[in-house]
């Protein structure tokens, strides 16, 4: 399927669900406000692939990602590693609820795939 369409009420604040995109795993993710904050405050020059957090989450609550590691290519688990993200226990790389990468091997963020907002559907694709 070219798009998928997900209701956002079915994604309570604090989790990250894994759904199917294109035969990849896509992550959306319910941010608390605690980790909107967090992200937000990030020095850009802090990051190995600088990206603000509002370049990555057009709507600050939902972060929406494909859930393959950057280095290499295995799929990272979510809520996990140093910086409460996305961890990927292949060879440890650490994304943060931005899905940034921050500490390990992979050289670049988790990518945002192309989405949209209507009510309280997101479309991906
Ligand atoms: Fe994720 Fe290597 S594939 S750290």
């Amino acid at each position: 399927l070219a798009k998928i369409e997900v209701n956002l009420a079915e994604i309570p604040e604090g989790k990250s669900v894994t759904f199917k995109w294109r035969g990849k795993p896509l992550f959306i993710r319910h941010r608390t406000p605690e980790e909107i904050a967090t992200e937000k405050a990030v020095p850009l020059e802090s990051l190995r692939d600088p990206q603000t957090d509002e370049q990555r989450a057009q709507d600050p609550k939902f972060l929406v990602v494909i859930g393959v590691c950057t280095h290499l290519g295995c799929v990272p688990v979510a809520n996990a590693g140093d910086f409460g993200g996305y961890y990927c226990p292949c060879h440890g790389s650490h994304y943060d609820a931005s899905g940034r990468i921050r500490k390990g091997p992979a050289p670049l963020n988790l990518e945002v795939p192309p989405h949209t907002y209507t009510d309280n559907l997101l479309i991906v694709g």
